[in-house]
This record gives C-alpha cells, sequence and structure tokens, in this order.
C-alpha cells in the first residue's frame, strides 16, 4: 500500500486522448438510431459480482501469491478502488448495499441474520433491484442472498428481482448445497438443501460445485437477454466463503502453499477468478460488454481463520480493523472516462444504490433518507469523492465469535479515556472516519496482524493493546496498518469524532435481533425456506 504513489499516477497525460475517445463515443450515439437499443436510452448494463469473505490480501494486484489473472487484468484496465469500504460481515454488506443505508437506520447493526432468526432485511427498504425495474432494467439475482427468508415477502423475487437462483442462508456445502444449523430449543442440528429457482426448490445440482452453477446461470441470463433492455445482473458468489472446498486441479498451481486452509482458498479464489472471466467473456460474446459497467467487490475482509488474508492490514473479518472492511473492488467500463487507474478517494458500500440508480437514469428519491452518495464521476472521472465522512457502525452489543488467539478481553467496563466532553460510551463497538481519521471505540474485534499462513519470512503480530483500551484514532493515509495509536497526541479530533459517533447513535433505530424461532426445522420439507 503506497498512497504516495498511487496517488501519483499520471492522469494529465491521458486526457487528450480521453478526450478523444469521448468525441467519438459521442458521434456515435448522435449516429444511434433512437430505440433501436439500450444504448440509444444510455442506460448502461450493470453487472455487480459480489465476492464472500475475499481478503485484501487475496488477489494477485495486491502482491498476493494467489493467482487472479482475470481479475487483475479486469482491474488493470479499469478503475481499481484503494479506498473502498464494506462491512465486517456479509449480512450488513449485502443490506449496505441493496439499500444505500447505514444498519444503525435498519436495525440491522449486530451480527448477520442466522438461518432461524424471524428477520429480514426491512421490508419498507426499497432495493436497488426495485429502483433499477422501475428504471426499465430486467434485474437477475445468482448466488447468495442472506437477507433473511422466514416469511416469503422476504425473498429476493419479492424484492425486485425478476429472476432468483441460489442459496437464501449462507456457509452450505458447496456440493450439496445443504447447510447444517444447530436449533437451540430442539437440540438437534439439522442440515437441510438451500437452493431455490425463483421460489422454487432447485433440484438436480448435487455433486457440482457452486460457482461453476452460478457462472452458468449467469451466462445464460446473458445469452438470452433481450437486446431493447437495460440488464442488471447481481452475481453473489458463495466463493470464497468457507467450507475450504475445491476440485483437486485447482490445487496444483499451489504446492508452493505448505498451510493447507490457505492452499485450498488459493484454489477457490483461482476458481473464482476463472468464474469473472467467463461472465466478462460472455459479456462480450454477446456484444453486451461496450455498454456494460462492471463492478466487483468482497462483501467483507478475509477470514484469517479459514484461509483468508489481509497483510498488511489490522485484523480480519468480524472486526472494525482495516482487515475487517477495507474492501478489494474496482469498476471495468468500455464507459469509464479514465481507465488504468487506482482510486484513492474514499468510498463505501452503501454508494452504489445512488450511484448505480442515477447511472440508470433512475430516481431514488422513493428510498428512505439514503446515507450513500453517488460516486460516478467519481469512479469515472477520479474527481474528489463527495463522501468525506463514513461510519464504520455502532453495535451496542457486538460479540466476537471466534476470539482472537491470546486474547481473552473481558467485556469492557468504564472508560480508559478522558471523555468529559463528549455523551458517547467508548465502551461499545463503534468506528468511523472522517477524511484520514479513523476513530475506533470499545473492542473492536481481534487486532492482531496476521501475515500470510506458509510465509516465514513474517511472523504474526499480536497487538499489544492492553484488554482495557477502548480508543484509538488512527491517520489511515498515512497509517493504513493502524500500528500508531494518536489518540492522546489529538484531543480536539478525539472530541470531534465522538461528537460524531454520539450523533449516528442518537439517530440509531433499536438492534432488531430476535431469538431463533424452531418452527425453522426444515425437518418435514428437507429444504430450508420460508416457515411463516
Ligand atoms: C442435547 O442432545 C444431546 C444428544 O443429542 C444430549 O447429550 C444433550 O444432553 C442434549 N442437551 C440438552 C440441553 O437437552
Ligand atoms: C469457465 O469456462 C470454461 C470453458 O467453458 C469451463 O471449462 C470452466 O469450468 C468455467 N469455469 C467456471 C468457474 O465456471
Ligand atoms: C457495441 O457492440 C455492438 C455489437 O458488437 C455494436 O453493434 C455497436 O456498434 C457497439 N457500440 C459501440 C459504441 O462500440
Ligand atoms: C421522483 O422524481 C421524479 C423525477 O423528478 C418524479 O417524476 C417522481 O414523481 C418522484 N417520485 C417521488 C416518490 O417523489
Ligand atoms: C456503555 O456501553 C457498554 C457496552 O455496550 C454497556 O455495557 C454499558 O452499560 C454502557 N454504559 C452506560 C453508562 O450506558
Amino acid at each position: 500500500m503506497e498512497p504516495g504513489s498511487a496517488a501519483g499516477v499520471p492522469k494529465g497525460g491521458q486526457r487528450p486522448l480521453l478526450s478523444l475517445l469521448f468525441l467519438r463515443q459521442l458521434l456515435l450515439q448522435l449516429l444511434q438510431l433512437p430505440g433501436s437499443c439500450a444504448r440509444a436510452t444510455g442506460q448502461p448494463h450493470i453487472v455487480f459480482v459480489l465476492a464472500d469473505d475475499l481478503g485484501w490480501n487475496d488477489v494477485g494486484y495486491h502482491g498476493s501469491s494467489i493467482f487472479t489473472p482475470h481479475l487483475d487484468a479486469l482491474a488493470a484496465g479499469g478503475v481499481r478502488l484503494e479506498n473502498y469500504y464494506t462491512q465486517p460481515l456479509c449480512t450488513p454488506s449485502r443490506s449496505q448495499l441493496l439499500t444505500g443505508r447505514y444498519q444503525i437506520h435498519t436495525g440491522l447493526q449486530h451480527q448477520i441474520i442466522w438461518p432461524c432468526q424471524p428477520s429480514c432485511i426491512p421490508l419498507d427498504e426499497k432495493l436497488l433491484p426495485e429502483l433499477l425495474q422501475e428504471a426499465g432494467y430486467v434485474t437477475h439475482m445468482v448466488g447468495k442472498w442472506h437477507l433473511g427468508m422466514f416469511r416469503k415477502e422476504c425473498l429476493p423475487t419479492r424484492r425486485g428481482f425478476n429472476t432468483f437462483f441460489g442459496y437464501l442462508l449462507g456457509s452450505e456445502d458447496y456440493y450439496s448445497h445443504k447447510r447444517c444449523v444447530y436449533i437451540d430449543a430442539l437440540n438437534v442440528t439439522r442440515c437441510a438443501l438451500d437452493f431455490r429457482d425463483g421460489e422454487d426448490v432447485a433440484e438436480g445440482y448435487k455433486n457440482i460445485y457452486s460457482t461453476n452453477i452460478f457462472t452458468q446461470r449467469a451466462i445464460d441470463l446473458i445469452a438470452n437477454h433481450p437486446a431493447q433492455k437495460p440488464l442488471f445482473l447481481y452475481l453473489a458468489l458463495q466463493s470464497v466463503h468457507e467450507p475450504l472446498q475445491v476440485p483437486e486441479e485447482y490445487l496444483q498451481l499451489y504446492d508452493f502453499i505448505q498451510d493447507e486452509k490457505r492452499r485450498l482458498y488459493a484454489g477457490m479464489v483461482t476458481l473464482m477468478d476463472e468464474a469473472v472471466g467467463n461472465v466478462t467473456r460472455a459479456l462480450n460474446k454477446y456484444g453486451m460488454w461496450n455498454n456494460t459497467v462492471f463492478i466487483f467487490s468482497t462483501d467483507n475482509g478475509g477470514q484469517t481463520l479459514a484461509g483468508g488474508n489481509n497483510w498488511p492490514l489490522r485484523g480480519r473479518k468480524w472486526s472494525l480493523w482495516e482487515g475487517g472492511i477495507r474492501g478489494v473492488g474496482f469498476v471495468a467500463s468500455p464507459l469509464l472516462r479514465q481507465k488504468g487507474v487506482q482510486n484513492w478517494e474514499l468510498m463505501h458500500i452503501s454508494d452504489w444504490l445512488p450511484t448505480l440508480v442515477n447511472l440508470a437514469g433512475g430516481h431514488a428519491n422513493s428510498t428512505k433518507p439514503l446515507d450513500g452518495f453517488d460516486v460516478w464521476k467519481t469512479i469515472s472521472e477520479g474527481s474528489p469523492s463527495p463522501r468525506t465522512e463514513l461510519l464504520h457502525n455502532i453495535d451496542p452489543g457486538y460479540v466476537d465469535i471466534s476470539p482472537c488467539p491470546g486474547n481473552t478481553r473481558p467485556p469492557s467496563k468504564g472508560d480508559s479515556f478522558p471523555t468529559t466532553h463528549s455523551t458517547f460510551n467508548v465502551s461499545i463497538h463503534a468506528a468511523i472516519r472522517y477524511g484520514n481519521w479513523k476513530l475506533l471505540t470499545g473492542y473492536p474485534g481481534c487486532g492482531h496482524w496476521f501475515p500470510p499462513p506458509s510465509s516465514y519470512r513474517i511472523r504474526k503480530q499480536p497487538s499489544h493493546d492492553p484488554p482495557t483500551k477502548n480508543l484509538w484514532l488512527f491517520d489511515i493515509q498515512r497509517d493504513p496498518e493502524e500500528r500508531y495509536d494518536l489518540s492522546g497526541k489529538h484531543p480536539s479530533i478525539v472530541k470531534k469524532l465522538l461528537a460524531r459517533l454520539q450523533y449516528y447513535h442518537k439517530t440509531s433505530v433499536p438492534v432488531f435481533y430476535p431469538d431463533q424461532d424452531p418452527h425453522c426445522d426444515p425437518k418435514a420439507t428437507g429444504v430450508w425456506g420460508p416457515w411463516m
């Protein structure tokens, strides 16, 4: 990570060429007969590929030893988002992607939606696919939903997607597509199929790796897409979340990785990279690429317990350290004004909704108040991001479900920092970014630095913060690894950011995190699905 050198990407030299391209584009647009195809309406196809648990250090272009040639090439020809944030977990990131709103405004601040919780993304939220439908798009979702399914009204087909094909939960077996869940109230572990085509159970896919199935469906949708309609395809891959499973042939590349989890994970990443290559090839083959905005994003940082890696960033999935939230992401499209650049402007997963709805010529004025910003000019032209502040989260009930090795931190008690000017309770798990400054409070989650497994040059670097420490301030641009806490040096910035946290805390809706409902039990049907 060298923000300095990246910021120095020569933009000026490309301008003449870019404006020529722009003129050509304009000319082509003028020559286009009105109504002849989606191009004439100015509505690009939007293909959004969301990877699951892909870490910062898990793509070739970040220096990983994992091979991702397709991602590298697409990113190199597009815009790499290097100051781009997601949420630290699946459901939260997906909820913000589809609502454009922070979790403190939807009640989903705490953890994920577990299979038997009677919860889903609130039904009064208007979702991205609904807005794109209103703008005239055909909307398809393939892959992992993970935004709740206890009632039929929660299903993707009822939330704006014309079609859905995939998983309603998370953590399925890649081949059997079953998910095993322990149901407390029944004291039983139930394994059942989690695979739907629309609202019907999808049978006949046993023993086929999910990423291949999802990719094939995506390609079929592209191949059969009516030329006169703009397409929104949301491909939420299971890759590369655990369980660590991959066909043998993908492991052959990775003899040099001794750590078994990392080796399996590396194979999974390379298979996913191939899947992305297949999808973009299909977009080319069917003549859609030149009018497509292709977005690739992870949903959160890598899980170091399951092969993922975020080195040199601190922490991992489930934490508010950079390793949990600084996301791999890029945009590739012939429609970008500038290409082949790294973009270091601040962006967040909640920004996609307004960005894509505007790009689609739609209206986001029927949603609840958005927390996201339209960042298209920032991505396409490199103009400054409209986003100067980013609330990472506030979760008063945070629990680290996969505790840090060697860190048996008790629940935080009291303040270790003079907070006389703030009413924000610094024992609460929260983090906020303002410009280059990031403030964390409470227990942010595992704070070690995990080097890539099988790299014997570097050892794991445990955090030496005392377990009761509950306030940090970092200058993320100069210190992206969060090694130098500056909270003692800059009390006025601390005070300002605590006041911002308190402001957000006051606008939070209560956490909605219901108990498991044993009626979720799929014993009778053998399939997970709506039970209410
Ligand atoms: C749960 O079931 C297991 C066996 O399946 C049994 O050993 C255990 O005592 C049960 N626990 C409770 C709380 O009923
Ligand atoms: C990509 O396409 C090739 C050629 O059709 C196929 O063999 C391969 O399995 C596909 N990979 C994935 C992950 O879908
Ligand atoms: C986009 O591709 C289609 C099909 O290949 C072609 O007819 C059209 O002219 C292309 N448009 C532009 C702007 O390149
Ligand atoms: C949203 O804006 C569009 C265009 O300005 C307008 O036609 C539409 O009525 C607005 N919708 C709402 C719900 O305000
Ligand atoms: C501060 O937050 C912690 C963690 O959420 C909580 O346990 C504690 O009761 C809070 N203290 C006050 C004074 O609200």
